[in-house]
């Protein structure tokens, strides 16, 4: 198949982890008989650099003809200083807007062969795999009014927590269809002792259950949730949540796998392109070092071909490939232990991974 890729490598340490993907994508390409075509373009600090637009409009326009976005992170404390509006954050945020990118599918799993990486016991760990389902462009996030007014003498910025019940209900239905094909279980995480936006989201989610009787829909508070995601992540399956909750929760819960170096993540629309990006940031302070982990930008593209290409197969040999690598030993700093190990960086970690594919 003939796939078209933009490839949005960002900041930081977004280039040198994307090159790692770029080469496992090519080695499934030769070995599965497709053809990648990648073109770059420029978002975040790298945008602002040159157009001073973390989002110029030829990048969206690029990202919309093609059949999936692989992105790398964005952000450097170079643009802490600038206005709201063109800080690199932005971009990203502008991206998932303009491509409708509703539905972000962000895995938890824990490798056997890393369970000793994570801080949390090991017993508690083991064999736990989760899918958090975020939301990702409505709520605080993108709510309006927002912004900064001089009311009685003094500052007062303000945010927007709005959902409506069509917003709820897609992400809902999406993550009752990912239930479905997992261990139908969904956990909706919400603050509806609190949030009135909580007690919409929470009824309709109720309402858009009643489609999936099979599935076992349960409730938590996002308080509790972010307790029982290291005391007992063992209990959930697919945590359904709004975009800001899942942010944080999806952070917490990379310290299950060991490292946010572990976790990819899907942005989903209505069957249109999709976007593929690992959870973590730009890491301004590791760039250029061939120190971080590029595994969850890897299997990134891996979701890239499962959920944008459907190419299943092609996606199980990534996920085969990264287990193997593991199993041999290898590991970047971030879930380094000890010397029965073999510590490689970066580039040598790619290598390995796409020579692996098979
Ligand atoms: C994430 C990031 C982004 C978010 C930032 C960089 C805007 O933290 O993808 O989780 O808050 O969504
Ligand atoms: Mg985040």
């Amino acid at each position: 198949m003939n796939k078209k890729i933009t490839v949005l490598k960002g900041d930081g340490i977004g280039p040198e982890v994307v090159n790692q993907a770029i080469k496992v994508l090519n080695a499934v390409a030769e070995k599965f008989n497709h053809n990648f075509e990648y073109t770059e373009a420029l978002i975040g600090g790298s945008a602002i650099d040159k157009f001073n637009n973390p989002l110029p409009n030829e990048t969206l326009e690029t990202a919309k003809k093609s059949d999936a976005v692989l992105l790398g992170a964005v952000g450097d404390w170079k643009y802490d200083k600038l206005p709201p509006e063109i800080r690199p954050e932005k971009g990203l945020l502008g991206i998932r807007k303009g491509l409708n990118l509703f539905a972000n599918l962000r895995p938890v799993k824990i490798y056997d062969e890393l369970v000793s990486s994570s801080p949390l016991k090991e017993d508690n760990i083991k064999g736990a795999d989760i899918m958090i389902v975020r939301e990702l462009t409505g709520d605080v996030y993108f709510g309006e009014p927002k912004g900064t007014e001089f009311i009685n003498g003094e500052k007062v910025a303000f945010n927007n927590m709005i959902y409506s019940e069509g917003e709820i209900r897609r992400i809902a239905k999406i993550a009752f269809e990912i239930a479905m094909v997992r261990n139908k279980k969904v956990c909706s995480v919400d603050k509806a002792n609190v949030l009135d936006v909580s007690r919409l989201w929470r009824e309709t989610v109720i309402e858009i259950s009643k489609d999936y009787p099979e599935v076992k829909l349960s409730h938590m508070y996002v308080d509790n949730a972010a307790m029982q995601l290291v005391v007992n992540p063992k209990q959930f399956d697919v945590i359904l949540t709004g975009n800001i909750f899942g942010d944080i929760l999806s952070d917490e819960a990379s310290v299950l796998a060991g490292s946010l170096g572990l976790l990819p993540s899907a942005s989903l629309s209505d069957g249109t392109v999709g976007m593929f990006e690992p959870c973590h940031g730009s890491a301004p302070d590791l760039k250029g070092q061939d120190k971080v982990n590029p595994i969850a930008t890897i299997l990134s593209a891996a979701m890239m071909l499962k959920y944008g290409f459907k190419m299943e197969k092609e996606s199980e040999a990534i996920d085969r490939a990264v287990a193997e690598i593991l199993n041999q030993g290898y590991r970047t700093p971030d879930i380094y232990k000890n010397e029965t190990e073999t510590l490689v960086g970066t580039d040598k970690i790619g290598d390995l991974i796409a020579n692996a594919i098979k």
